[in-house]
């Protein structure tokens, strides 16, 4: 079962799961997705995975859901609110839906013996971490934005459940750096609605000239070039770190019942190095200025990939150049209709 599999990342580890052989039921309310995607997951993969339109916030649902479906063996979830600064003008709404959607599956889950999750953690949990590459015994700092907090608290409630239930529930939180980039095949990616307020999202805007400027935050960073550092991950390695986790557990070959894995590749990259790798990829001139810096960014973040790369047995493949590409490509495909 993929909740939000609708969504950015989970529509790749959707068609990811198929390519490896797994049956697929996607749950998502289409807050921030939309239906044609399980269309586009179809034509990529030839199968079409089933799709449940509800809301996790309902717990009768997802009750209904895992009788219906009584042969779900693993739960990756996706679903949440995931944009910080809207965090921080609705807390109270991202509070709801990531906190009330992980207590509803969990106990649901309990009740029908659903025994594996993957959690959708994030590095936003390590704020900006004293020693880099950061590692997965850094402290976690206290969060910045209400968005922030759910992925801290969230991580809580699992360990906690995961405890409490004496060796019936496993899970692993996957703590993503910054995904970007797109199915080779240009038919799904990154979907935002209205104004991105990610990177990647408005560079392609930008050139596409549906934005008219990209403005870069801050040139007067502790960094190389000024601007901020960030360990960039293509979305299909992403997606495939997902099989990896749940086969971890499906398997047996988890070490301790909650287990927390860096995702990235462990290489950082500025604003400046993706501007000029989507340059070179694309050939576009991208309008940009240096603007001042926003509100609550960090420097500078790269993950030690190490224990993700020896437990998992996974490996992030993929360059800035075929993220700043694939990118590009599903940009254009999706304006073109
Ligand atoms: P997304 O918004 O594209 O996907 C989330 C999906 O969940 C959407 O399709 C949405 O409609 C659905 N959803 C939200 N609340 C729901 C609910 N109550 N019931 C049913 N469906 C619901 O986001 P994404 O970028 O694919 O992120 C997926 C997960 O990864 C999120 O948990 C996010 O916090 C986490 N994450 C994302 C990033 C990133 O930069 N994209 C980084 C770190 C962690
Ligand atoms: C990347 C870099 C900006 C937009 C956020 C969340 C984090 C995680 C990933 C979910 C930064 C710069 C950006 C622009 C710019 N999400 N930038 N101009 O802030 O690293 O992380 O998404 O868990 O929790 O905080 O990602 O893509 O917004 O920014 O110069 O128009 O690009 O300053 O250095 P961020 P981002």
């Amino acid at each position: 079962m993929v909740t939000g599999g609708t969504g950015y990342i989970g529509s790749h580890t959707v068609c990811e799961l198929i390519g490896q052989g797994y049956q697929v039921v996607i749950v998502d309310n289409l807050s921030n997705s939309e239906r044609f995607i399980v269309d586009r997951i179809e034509q990529i993969t030839g199968t079409r995975p089933a799709f449940y339109e509800f809301d996790l916030k309902d717990a009768a649902k997802v009750d209904e859901l895992f009788d219906k479906e009584p042969d779900i063996k693993g739960v990756i979830h996706f679903a949440a609110s995931k944009a910080v600064g809207e965090s921080v003008k609705i807390p109270l709404t991202y509070y709801r839906n990531n906190l009330t959607s992980l207590i509803n599956l969990l106990e649901s889950m309990s009740r029908h013996g659903v025994q594996n999750i993957v959690f959708s953690s994030s590095c936003t949990v390590y704020g900006q971490p004293d020693k880099l590459p950061v590692d997965e015994s850094a402290p976690i700092k206290p969060a910045e934005s209400p968005y922030g907090y759910t992925k801290q608290v969230c991580e809580n409630i699992l360990r906690d459940t995961i405890k409490s239930e004496g060796g019936n529930l496993h899970g692993i939180a996957l703590r993503y750096f910054n995904p970007i980039g797109a199915h080779p095949s240009g038919l799904i990616g990154e979907l935002p609605r209205g104004v991105p307020n990610n990177l990647m999202p408005f560079i392609t805007q930008t050139a596409y000239g549906i934005r008219q400027q990209l403005s870069v935050f801050g040139d007067d960073y502790n960094t190389p070039d000024g601007s901020c550092i960030r360990d960039y991950i293509h979305v299909v390695d992403l997606a495939k770190a997902h099989i990896a986790a749940i086969d971890r557990m499906i398997g047996g070959k988890n070490k301790v019942d909650f287990e927390v894995f860096n995702i990235g590749t462990g290489n950082g990259y500025s604003v400046l190095e993706v501007i000029k790798s989507f340059e070179k990829v694309s050939g576009v001139k991208l309008n940009y200025k240096i603007t001042g810096r926003r509100e609550g960014d960090i420097e500078q973040i790269w993950a030690d990939t190490t224990i993700a790369n020896n437990e998992l047995g996974w490996k992030a493949q993929l360059s800035i150049d075929d993220m700043t590409l694939s990118a590009w490509k599903w940009e254009q495909n999706y304006r073109k209709g």
